[in-house]
């Protein structure tokens, strides 16, 4: 597989008929555990001597499928696929900072992920340090001191699609032995590989652009199997006795592939976010389309983004197509396949007009998700994006007037003629 494009392997890979009564659309195998053989068998599975499925919170064929295809997709070399994009993220940074230690993080990311630095990780020892250094890796190199365990960011932005120069990014954390957590939600693999920019870990929603249709909630984890980064200085865990293990380390088992094992082995196992077998499946059918839809998204989010730059209801619009794009120079190199289906614009009008505007629009669909085959529009500030603190949401350029729209397959002339009824009806036209 690894010979063949992208497309082929969209449709192909991780995934063979012949080890499957020769189905062409994977089985999904519905079953919560697997037989032991005999004694012997179900030492060796629970030691890792052996390979093999034991039970599904940690391991299922469906669910591997779907784990192997994104993996191939993203040119890495491990991948787990767990129940949500919170869980990967969660797993992730957890897994890194076992110990304590703190985590420098990007202030331009998904809301619930703040949430989570500033709620869940400092409960279990971990701190995060948002930063906009981010934009300037020299700076960045200065914040990275002994106690930073890793560095996380996104790739392409929610709500805003600012697009982060991973390459330069990856470089200053390793000069200082420290891997690189990429958000890649937004972007999906069929517009940007962060692990071809130097990047480490990628983790993604599921849930979103990547299956494409909004019915799953799903999340995965993948690595570039370079585990020079992980010393037993900085991180102890890896090289400390596992009670399944039979007294061997995470490092024992698997000499290049211990972040993951780690994080399955602990977090998966013990925190419990599995992918069930149905959402793998659902997940696997929408990877098949990936490249039509994202093209065609980004094709729709270009048309919305150039009618709203030239619409008096509007103070400016933000994605990667435009050219007043704040990233323009690093998006015309790395953004060949497009600009993505997210863009932001803030509306010119009162807090009453945005809400009639929110109101009156038809097509578009109100809600919180996005990379849906459907259009879908937000008011990021006050609902994705509401737990953050003012200072948050000024670090990460997110005013009370902004609008996040995700641009689904529909006919963009009818999205656009959605936007322009709702501007009229709220008064702003
Ligand atoms: C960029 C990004 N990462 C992670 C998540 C969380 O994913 P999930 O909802 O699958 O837990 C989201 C959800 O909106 C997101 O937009």
């Amino acid at each position: 597989m690894a010979d063949y494009r992208f497309d082929t392997k969209k449709i192909k890979a991780g995934y063979s008929p012949l080890d499957n009564n020769q189905a062409i659309s994977p089985p999904i195998y519905q079953t919560a555990a697997y037989d032991f053989k005999s004694t012997e068998h179900a030492q060796n599975l629970f030691t890792y001597k052996e390979a093999g499925y034991l039970y599904t919170r940690v391991g299922n064929p469906t669910v591997n499928y779907f784990a192997e295809r994104v993996k191939a997709l993203d040119g890495a070399k491990n991948a787990v696929a767990v129940g949500s994009g919170m869980a990967a993220i969660s797993y992730t940074l957890l897994n890194l900072a076992a110990k304590g230690g703190t985590i420098l993080a990007s202030p331009y990311v998904y809301g619930g992920t703040i949430d989570a630095f500033d709620r869940l990780f400092p409960e279990l020892g971990v701190s995060i340090k948002i930063t906009d250094a981010v934009l300037e890796p020299e700076r960045l190199e200065k914040e990275i001191t002994d106690d930073v365990k890793g560095i996380f960011v996104e790739s392409l932005s929610n709500p805003n699609a600012y697009l982060l120069d991973i390459d330069a990014i990856s470089e200053a954390a390793h000069r200082h032995g420290v891997p690189v957590v990429v958000d890649n939600t937004v972007a999906t693999p069929y517009l940007y590989r962060p692990l071809e920019h130097g990047a480490d870990i990628v983790v993604y929603s599921a849930t979103k652009g990547l299956t494409g249709h909004g019915n799953i909630i799903a999340g995965l984890i993948l690595d570039n199997g370079n585990m020079s980064y992980y010393t037993k200085e900085r991180y102890p865990q890896f090289y400390e006795p596992v009670v399944m293990l039979g007294g061997k380390a995470a490092k024992d088992i698997f000499a290049d592939n211990f972040f993951i094992f780690r994080a399955i082995l602990v977090y998966l196992n013990l925190l419990g976010a599995a992918l069930s077998p149905q959402d793998a499946y659902l997940g696997i059918i929408g990877l098949e389309t990936l490249s039509e839809r994202v093209s065609k998204q980004s094709k729709n989010a270009a048309e919305i983004a150039a009618y709203l730059e030239n619409s008096p209801a509007v103070e400016w619009v933000r994605h990667p197509s435009l050219d007043s794009y704040k990233f323009k120079a690093l998006a015309n190199k790395h953004l060949t396949n497009g600009g993505g289906g997210v863009l932001s614009f803030g509306i010119k009008g009162t807090a009453k007009q945005e809400e009639d505007f929110l109101n009156n629009i038809r097509l578009f669909h109100y809600h919180v998700n996005l990379g849906d085959a459907r259009s879908l529009i937000v008011d990021s500030p006050n609902t994705t994006h509401s737990e953050l603190t003012d200072e948050e949401k000024r670090l990460a350029d997110i005013p009370a007037n902004l609008i996040r729209i995700s641009a689904g397959l529909e006919d963009a002339k009818d999205l656009i003629e959605d936007l322009e009824q709702a501007f009229k009806a709220a008064g702003l036209l």
